[in-house]
């Protein structure tokens, strides 16, 4: 006990006790038995944090890092709802040259943490709380070991990940400057040397409502979105391709429309995914909207445009992201699901990002997401070997 408050002193007021203190006691704590990375991947993955419900996670987040000597802010991403990143340094200094940064936000819905044998499963096992144990036990180790100075490093911890980054955007607001970022999400123990981009579409198709045995009168808003959406699966298949990433993949994840089989549709919506191997947003966004306007050329009446009967809502979207892969004999390869990497802005010319962590995404947002003991332990050797080799004490 004594340990834990003294710490949490420490962090609030480390310059003043600074002076005071050797720096032993909080190296000791950074290494001591309290620091079990199975324990702290099991607290964190026992509280369940499914994206706008992420405060209790984070409250026990920033008082462990408090309780480990971390100086812990708090940055509010949304106050009403209790939501907030967590930016965390071991060091007296704020600006490290290396930040650390995974999300602490899952997936729904929650399955509770069970570990048999070397099996650890739960929501949140491996995505992303498999990175957060690993980054946070890689540091203390690599500080408590002296192979580090302490102000060489920070950890990044953001909420809203899972559901388009509101969390990483507003940590642009912290204004850091680290020369390298090592993003933590399951990679296989493997680099990623880049990702798709991403560009989201909601179609919406405006009709006529009339009884079905008068079509002429009304205007079918499922046959506007039907059309629609087989012109856009046929653009699908020529749009841009890249060696690096292979092919421009379209979901069409959600669709709706109609009331009854006896009534024309009034109104019909589509949800759509677009990873994109090559080439912008932008140029995506008007072959779309070219292919789409004229597959609905049919139905417009005298005076009615395309943008009348059917409504395109794209994202802001963003091209392929090329990563950083440098790390001699560390494997990498490219993945096909997103990150909050194009959420930071690059600060620093020449920033370097990493993109590592243990665990699969193949398991990562189903029913089964699980991890073995290994890949915990695999991967705080992983962000120790970067971490070295950034700071060129490989
Ligand atoms: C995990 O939680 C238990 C029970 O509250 C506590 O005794 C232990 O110190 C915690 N360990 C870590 C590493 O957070
Ligand atoms: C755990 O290991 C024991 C002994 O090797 C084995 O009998 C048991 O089936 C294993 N349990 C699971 C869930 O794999
Ligand atoms: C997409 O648009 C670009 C120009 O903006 C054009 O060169 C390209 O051929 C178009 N691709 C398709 C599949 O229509
Ligand atoms: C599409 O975007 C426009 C303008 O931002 C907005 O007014 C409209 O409600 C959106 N439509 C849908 C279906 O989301
Ligand atoms: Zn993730």
């Amino acid at each position: 006990m004594w340990t834990i408050s003294l710490l949490g002193l420490l962090a609030c007021s480390r310059t003043v006790l600074s002076t005071l203190l050797p720096q032993e006691p909080l190296l000791e704590s950074l290494s001591s038995s309290k620091h079990d990375i199975f324990a702290f991947h099991k607290n964190l993955t026992e509280i369940e944090s499914i994206t706008y419900n992420e405060q209790k996670a984070g409250e026990w987040l920033a008082s462990s890092l408090k309780d480990h000597g971390y100086t812990v802010e708090k940055q509010w991403v949304d106050k009403k709802e209790g939501r907030f990143n967590i930016y965390a340094y071991p060091g007296d200094i704020r600006e490290t040259e290396i930040l650390l940064s995974s999300h602490y936000d899952t997936v729904p819905p929650f399955y509770p943490y069970r570990r048999s044998n070397s099996t650890i499963q739960g929501r949140g096992s491996v995505d992303d709380k498999a990175s957060i144990a690993a980054q946070f036990a890689a540091v203390n180790s690599l500080i408590a070991h002296k192979q580090i100075s302490a102000d060489d490093v920070a950890l990044l911890f953001v909420v809203g990940e899972e559901v388009g980054g509101d969390g990483m955007r507003k940590a642009n607001d912290l204004d850091l400057k680290p020369k390298t970022i090592i993003f933590g999400e399951p990679t296989e123990g493997k680099l990623v040397s880049g990702h798709k981009g991403n560009l989201g579409l909601k179609i919406q198709a405006k009709g006529k409502a009339a009884h079905s045995g008068y079509p002429w009168l009304g205007r079918s808003a499922n046959e506007v979105l039907t059309r629609a959406l087989a012109a856009l699966m046929e653009l699908g298949e020529n749009l841009p391709k890249s060696e690096k990433y292979g092919v421009t993949t379209i979901n069409l994840g959600r669709m709706e429309g109609g009331v009854a089989a006896n009534v024309i549709a009034s109104s019909a919506s589509a949800d759509i995914a677009i990873r994109i191997a090559a080439g912008t947003p932008e140029q995506i966004k008007s072959n779309i909207t070219q292919a789409v306007y004229l597959a609905v050329d049919t139905f417009l009446d005298d005076g009615t445009k395309p943008e009348d009967i059917i409504e395109l809502n794209f994202t802001k979207g963003y091209g392929p992201i090329d990563i950083d892969h440098d790390i001699p004999g560390m494997k990498s390869f490219t993945v096909n699901y997103g990150t909050d990497i194009p959420n930071l802005d690059k600060t620093v010319e020449g920033q370097k990002r990493y993109l590592y962590g243990p665990g699969s995404i193949l398991v990562a947002h189903s029913d089964h997401e699980a991890l073995e003991e290994d890949e915990l332990n695999d991967a705080v050797k992983g962000y120790k070997k970067i971490i070295l080799h950034v700071l060129g004490k490989d």
